[in-house]
């Protein structure tokens, strides 16, 4: 990436000057000569900070150059080194110079902006950065290490049976599915999870409810869930998930008798009862029905490992610990585990002899680094969970699962969705808002505001692209206003903030990204400048050629995309490519209102670089999970 480019030019340049200063700092090369983006683009675009340190450094082991007695001189030094490079040495940096205290500015060469440009249009994709931090030690996977070193869990969506998928559950599912997105982009081996509540104990009601309610349906054997609901086999017609849970819920308080029936079917539910597993499967099937519209709307790939798939492992884990002295019993006959910092400790077995979300979690966690071999586990689930998950990660170090500097255990904790009230996002009646309803309500915003479009001569889509193209807005639209912010942060849903044209949302940069492309499409029709031709290589190889300040700046944003990329490994945030792909479109915006594109002498660099950005904006779109459209 530029920035680690930009590292390297000043790390050799300071080792030029004061041979061996870099190992002297401490931290690898990095970290001594580290380069910063400059903040006001008009002294520089990167600059080194090292000279101040490293000067004091020097003069504190008497080791200082001759002639150097300020850190500015030995800012002045390494500016001197870097311009003294020749273009094969450093290809990245131009310009140096030295600034307050002792920085060193330099521009980035136009040859390397070009080069960069010309490779995307070359690759018809950016380029992609290799670099992988996991494990804590911040090196890619090496050559030598097994291939497991390449497998990343992540455990997201996971909603639960029988119960609506909320919102909680969309953030969840969102930022899972980009973060997905990201790590196989660097080429780890992604595990998508989805750990589905439907083990609890409110399956004992619900079996016992639909028991009452649905007589005629037959829970036998091989039926492979696609017949409907009103033959009297198969699938029972429950429409309404929410409204069967209610109703069950409401009896289970009513009726002391049901009552003691549902917890007999837990307990018979988790021995195995053939009957209780048959209706829990059916209820199961129905569920993940409603969860599967979601995903699909949504371009969500997950898969189900529930965790009911882990029942059967949690004797061997609570063994596990058992062996090692690691369990204490509670005075009721519970078995805990006590990890450092935390008074409460996690339960492996209640005193009634069940298993709760803490086993389940323990067994999950050992199955992924015992069975999968994973060596970076993500978890992605509202910030209430925090302590659950630090507590499960340090149980796992405890008995040794887990080591330093070779796993990596990330909780993404994310904040709450808040209504315009600043409250809990609920519906104006006070339920929990349907993810359908709320994903229908986004696409058809969409689809006034773009026939609005249409009506007053705008569109440039026909009537039956309407629908389609209002869901790429709509979903992506939805997806972008989560994921553009730091997760743990809360927000307030409003469509109408992220369905504005205008800012930092989906509908901004995805009508952005149609403008470029619709250049392209005028430069052939009205020009007969072919992009795809010029890119397969048809006509000779053309060349992209800076010339204007804001060709320049364009260019220098895509050489930002790896930087972003990398950013975004270290905390797996991905508001650093939302950040990324603003900014770039920022920069595309102000290249073609002060460069004349279509009919101008540079029309062929122009249109070359309209597409290398469009093409690094779809790269941004996918691993955001949002859909692009060509045309608006
Ligand atoms: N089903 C849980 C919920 O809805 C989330 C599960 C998260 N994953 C895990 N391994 N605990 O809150």
């Amino acid at each position: 990436s530029l920035l680690r480019a930009a590292s390297a030019v000043f790390a050799a340049a300071i080792e030029s000057i004061v041979p061996g200063a870099i190992a002297l700092g401490g931290g690898g090369s990095d970290a001594a000569a580290r380069a910063f983006r400059c903040k006001d683009v008009r002294h520089g675009d990167y600059q080194c900070n090292a000279a101040m340190s490293l000067f004091k450094r020097l003069e504190a082991s008497g080791s200082l150059p001759p002639g150097v007695d300020s850190p500015q001189d030995l800012a002045r030094l390494v500016a001197d080194a870097v311009g003294g490079m020749t273009e094969k040495e450093n290809p990245v940096l131009c310009e140096p110079s030295v600034n307050g205290p002792g920085f060193v500015m330099c521009r980035v060469r136009s040859s390397f902006l070009e080069d960069g440009v010309n490779d995307i249009v070359r690759d018809g994709a950016p380029t992609r950065p290799r670099r992988y931090v996991g494990g804590g030690t911040d090196s890619p996977p090496s050559s030598s290490s097994s291939p497991s070193d390449n497998v990343v869990v992540v455990d997201f969506s996971s909603p639960n049976i029988a119960k609506e998928m909320h919102v909680g559950h969309l953030r969840s599912t969102i930022i899972g599915e980009s973060v997905c997105r990201i790590l196989e982009y660097v080429g780890m081996d992604v595990r998508r999870v989805n750990h589905v509540g439907d083990w609890g104990t409110q399956f004992g009601m619900l079996i016992q409810y639909l028991k009452e309610e649905y007589p005629d349906v037959s829970y036998g054997g091989n039926d492979d869930g696609e017949g409907d609901g009103d033959k009297g086999s198969g699938m029972p017609n429950i429409t309404d998930l929410t409204e069967f849970y209610k109703n069950a819920k409401r009896r289970f308080d009513e009726s002391p008798d049901f009552k003691k029936i549902s917890q007999l079917n837990v307990v018979r539910l988790q021995a195995g009862d053939e009957e209780c597993l048959r209706i829990w499967k059916v209820l199961c099937d129905v569920s993940r029905l409603e969860f599967e519209k979601v995903y699909r709307r949504l371009d969500i790939s997950v898969e189900e490992c529930g965790e009911s798939f882990y029942n059967d492992k949690i004797p061997a884990v609570i063994d596990e610990f058992e062996m090692r002295g690691m369990i204490s019993v509670e005075d009721g006959g519970a078995k805990c585990v006590f990890v450092p910092h935390s008074k409460v400790p996690l339960m492996l077995q209640k005193s009634d002899g069940g298993y709760g979300y803490d086993s389940t979690d323990m067994a999950a966690i050992r199955y992924r680094l015992d069975v999968l071999r994973a060596r970076h586990l993500v978890y992605i689930t509202d910030f209430t969970q925090a302590d659950h998950f630090k507590m499960v990660f340090a149980a796992a170090k405890k008995i040794g699962w887990v080591t330093d500097g070779v796993h990596r255990l990330d909780h993404i904790g994310f904040g709450t969705v808040q209504g315009e009230d600043g409250k809990r996002f609920k519906t104006r009646s006070g339920d929990t808002v349907r993810l359908v309803d709320l994903l229908d309500e986004a696409v058809s915003r969409m689809e006034s505001s773009l026939r609005e479009r249409a009506t007053e001569g705008r569109a440039n889509i026909s009537e039956d692209e309407v629908h389609e193209t209002a869901c790429a807005m709509g979903y992506g639209a939805v997806k972008y206003f989560d994921l553009r912010r730091n997760p743990t942060s809360n927000y307030v849903f409003s469509y109408d903030r992220m369905l504005d044209t205008k800012g930092n949302t989906a509908i901004y940069l995805l009508y952005a990204h149609a403008r470029l492309e619709s250049i392209v499409t005028k430069g052939k029709a009205d020009h007969g400048i072919d992009v795809d031709a010029m890119m397969a290589g048809d006509g000779g190889k053309p060349r992209i050629v800076l010339s204007h300040k804001s060709e320049r700046n364009l260019a220098l944003h895509l050489r930002f995309f790896a930087d972003s990329i990398e950013e975004t490994l270290k905390d797996l945030f991905p508001y650093h490519i939302c950040d990324f792909v603003y900014d770039l479109s920022i920069a595309a915006s102000e290249f073609v209102t002060q460069c004349k594109v279509l009919g101008s002498p540079e029309m062929e660099s122009r249109l070359l670089l309209c597409r290398a950005t469009a093409i690094t904006m779809r790269q941004c779109f996918d691993l955001l999970g949002i859909r692009h459209v060509m045309r608006i």
